[in-house]
């Protein structure tokens, strides 16, 4: 049987091919459906249809802060992605998927369901904070500890690994999607300016991503109702950055005041490695840096490394190590 590897986001689902000859796919996770229920449109289709559905028609995310949002809609985003690789090989394929240490067994035996409802054979669950630390190439099976942090759109997960084993973890609901939120209420508070998700994400990316010192969204002009375009300063976004370090400081802390001296001493020489989109914010890495005053490592591919890692795990030599379930 061929196995399939995913890693559920609230902003994008990444499916990769056992064998790793082709890169993973990146599909937004989005599923465009109608009230009645059916599915019109998934990824890349249904992101576009995002803020411009016509009345009796929604575009959402099935799955958030690593969870699933929609039973039925992330049902549909699975088994379009599996037809897609269905005529490869991949008929009825062994899917793996990446679980989270805070992950309860309902919502594996959830996931399990729509996987199979979606056409997979069979259904694998590994260790999320063991798959990034495979990912990031660290010593995952030595007695050292290493701290990951993981910043998405949705939320941002902190590990602790020692061993192969998640010592210690901890969840900050806010990630990505929070400085999206920040930048459409500063337009809208400060220059009467109505912006969609994707300008303000657009203008995050510009801003923070980018490192550009201005930005341009079009959006609705509030007292008018006519298009309007307006140029932020990036310095007028890094007030929501910092509220995201320091509330991710403080997960750190809070996480480390109960894990043994040792393994908080590992720390000093190892640092911090930081994957997910949002180690793309120049920024955020900066004021993390500060906060925590530990030497902070950026994955160069940070979407990756969670596919990278499940794509380690399946190889035969770890065994049943690294499952879950
Ligand atoms: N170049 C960039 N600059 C700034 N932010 C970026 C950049 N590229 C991606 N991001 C941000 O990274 C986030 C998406 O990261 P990722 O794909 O890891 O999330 P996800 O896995 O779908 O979400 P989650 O893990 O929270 O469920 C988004 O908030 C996106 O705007
Ligand atoms: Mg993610």
């Amino acid at each position: 049987m061929r196995r399939l590897i995913f890693d559920f986001g609230s902003e994008n689902v990444r499916m990769g091919m056992e064998g790793g000859r082709r890169p993973p796919l990146t599909e937004p996770a989005v599923v465009a459906h109608r009230v009645s229920g059916d599915v019109v449109a998934v990824g890349e289709q249904a992101l576009r249809m995002l803020g411009r559905t016509p009345d009796g028609l929604e575009a959402e995310r099935p799955f958030t802060r690593g969870g699933v949002r929609s039973q039925k809609l992330a049902e549909a985003l699975l088994k379009n992605l599996l037809a897609r690789v269905g005529g490869h090989g991949f008929r009825r394929p062994e899917i793996w998927i990446a679980m989270g240490a805070g992950a309860s067994a309902i919502d594996r035996r959830g996931l399990g369901v729509l996987a199979q409802h979606a056409g997979a054979a069979r259904v694998r669950f590994c260790s999320l904070s063991a798959c990034k630390a495979l990912g990031l190439e660290l010593p995952l099976f030595q007695p050292m500890g290493s701290l990951l942090v993981d910043m998405g759109a949705s939320c941002t997960r902190i590990d602790l690994l020692s061993l192969g084993h998640s010592v210690a973890h901890q969840k900050v609901e806010m990630a990505g999607d929070h400085i999206d939120e920040a930048i459409a209420r500063l337009m809208r508070d400060r220059y009467n300016l109505m912006v969609g998700e994707a300008t303000s994400q657009a203008v995050k990316h510009a801003l923070l991503g980018d490192g550009a010192d201005r930005a341009t969204a079009n959006g609705r002009d509030l007292v008018t109702g006519l298009p309007q375009s307006v140029t932020l300063e990036r310095d007028e976004v890094l007030p929501s950055v910092a509220l995201l370090a320091d509330q991710i400081a403080h997960a750190v802390r809070e996480l480390l005041r109960d894990v043994s001296p040792e393994l908080v001493a590992d720390l000093a020489g190892h640092g911090v490695f930081l994957t997910g989109g949002g180690a793309r914010l120049g920024a955020l890495s900066d004021m993390l840096q500060d906060r925590l005053d530990l030497p902070l490592h950026l994955d160069a591919d940070p979407e990756q490394t969670i596919c990278k890692g499940l794509q380690m795990a399946l190889d035969p030599k770890y065994g049943t190590k690294l499952r879950t379930a």
